[in-house]
């Protein structure tokens, strides 16, 4: 088959840069500590105030000495709205909402999460720098989406 020699140029150009493209995506995601997500947990719901761990959110230490947050977000605050945690210790975020969609960001670091009506979203961090860390919804989900924050104050 004869191929004229810019279209040779053309598609090594383009499978070259896709393929450096991939690479660089590679590397990044690793270095950054991005993780793939973990098995799929449901919930009803309806049923979230009556779910364990949800019907008791908060802060509380497992049998391994990890930390676990379990919150519940909802129009248009999240449950519980502050908490304290001690620097250098990793928690296991779960969130779970009760209405619609929300999410769950601290921002500056790479905890992200879509809460999602019926879902358990989990995502482990550990706190290097003491300080107050601002969460906020960044899903539209209704006239107070803008009032909807939570606050975590790491300790030393
Ligand atoms: Cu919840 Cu926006």
């Amino acid at each position: 088959m004869h191929m004229h020699r810019f279209e040779k140029i053309w598609l090594t150009v383009g499978v070259g840069s896709l393929i450096v493209f991939l690479i660089v995506l590679g590397f990044y995601n690793f270095a950054k500590g991005h993780e793939t997500p973990e098995g799929l947990r449901l919930i009803d719901p309806q049923l979230v105030d009556k779910t364990p761990p949800f019907d008791d959110p908060g802060l509380r230490e497992l049998a391994d000495g990890t930390l676990e947050v379990n919150i519940v977000s909802h129009v248009f605050s999240y449950t519980p709205n502050k908490i304290t945690i001690p620097k250098g210790k990793k928690v296991v975020f779960n969130v779970t909402t009760k209405d619609v969609v929300h999410s769950f960001t601290i921002p500056g670091t790479n905890v992200n999460m879509m809460v999602v009506p019926g879902y358990i979203n989990s995502q482990p961090y550990t706190f290097k720098e003491a300080g107050n860390y601002l969460i906020i919804c960044n899903e539209y989900c209704g006239a107070g989406h803008h009032l909807m924050k939570m606050e975590i104050e790491v300790t030393n």
